[in-house]
C-alpha cells in the first residue's frame, strides 16, 4: 500500500459517524476506527464502513497473554479490516501470537502494527509507574524492534520518530502517524505536531488526522488539503 490519508473517526455512535462518511460522496478515505465507536457501535459499523467501500485500521490497540490475542485477532481478521494494531508492551510472544491469529488459511492478512510507548506516557510515568529506567526514546525503538523482529508491519509513531522508526527497522517497515496539523490550523490537545507536507518530508507512510478534518467547517476539502500536501 501506498501513503495515505487515514480519517480517526472519533464519533460515538454510527449515525453521526456514517453520516459524516456520507459528506465525501464519491470519494472513499481510509478510516480509522477507535475503541470507542467500536464498543458503541459494535463489529456491525466496521462491516457497514467496509460495505460503502473504504480501507479500515480498526485502532484497537490489543493487550493480553498470547493465546487470546490470537484468538481475537482471528476475529478481527474475519471482519476483513485492513489494519490493526496492539502493544508492543504485549511481548514478542504476544505479537508472533497476533500474527498467526491474523493470518488466513490463504496466508493473506489485514496489515499489523504495534503502538511502542503511548505519547501520554512521559519519563516520569515510564519510571515511577512502570520502574523503566531508560530514557524514553530508546525504549520506543527497542519496542519499535521487537515488532520487527515478531514480523509486525510497522508502528504507530510520532512523526518526529518516523526517521529514526525506518533508520533502525528498515524503510519497508510501516510508521502511522497521529499528531498532524495545518500550519494556519488549531494544535488542540496534541503536543508535538507537524504539518501533512513536513509528515511527507520525514518519510511518514500514513498520517492520522482527526479533528483538522472532522472539526472543519468543510470536512471535505479539508481532506482534499492533507491528500494534496501529504500524497505527492
Ligand atoms: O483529532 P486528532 O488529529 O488529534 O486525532 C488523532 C487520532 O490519533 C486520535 O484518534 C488519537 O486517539 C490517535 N492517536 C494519537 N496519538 C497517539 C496514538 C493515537 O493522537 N500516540
Amino acid at each position: 500500500m501506498g501513503k495515505d490519508v487515514i480519517i480517526a473517526c472519533d464519533f460515538s455512535n454510527a449515525e453521526q459517524t456514517l453520516a459524516f462518511l456520507d459528506r465525501f460522496q464519491g470519494k472513499k478515505p481510509f478510516v480509522k476506527i477507535g475503541m470507542e465507536l467500536f464498543y458503541g457501535a459494535g463489529p456491525d459499523i466496521v462491516r457497514q464502513i467496509k460495505a460503502r467501500g473504504h480501507k479500515i485500521f480498526l485502532d484497537l490497540k490489543l493487550h493480553d497473554i498470547p493465546n487470546t490475542v490470537k484468538k481475537a485477532m482471528t476475529v478481527l481478521r474475519d471482519l476483513d479490516v485492513d489494519i490493526c494494531n496492539l502493544h508492543a508492551a504485549g511481548t514478542v510472544r504476544m505479537m508472533e501470537a497476533a500474527l498467526e491469529g491474523l493470518t488466513r488459511p490463504d496466508g493473506t492478512r489485514p496489515l499489523l502494527i504495534a503502538v511502542t510507548q503511548l505519547t501520554s506516557t512521559d519519563q516520569e510515568a515510564l519510571e515511577k509507574d512502570l520502574l523503566i529506567e531508560k530514557p524514553i526514546d530508546e525504549v520506543v525503538m527497542h519496542y519499535a524492534l521487537n515488532a520487527l523482529k515478531a514480523g509486525l508491519d510497522g508502528v504507530v509513531c510520532s512523526p518526529l520518530e518516523a526517521g529514526k522508526v525506518h533508520a533502525a527497522c528498515g524503510a519497508d517497515f510501516l510508521t502511522v502517524t497521529p499528531g498532524v496539523r495545518f500550519a494556519d490550523g488549531d494544535i488542540g490537545d496534541q503536543k508535538r505536531v507537524m504539518t501533512p507536507a513536513e509528515a511527507k518530508k520525514v518519510g511518514s507512510d500514513y498520517i492520522v488526522v482527526g479533528r483538522p478534518i472532522t472539526a472543519a467547517e468543510d470536512p471535505v476539502a479539508a481532506y482534499q488539503r492533507c491528500c494534496d500536501e501529504f500524497i505527492d
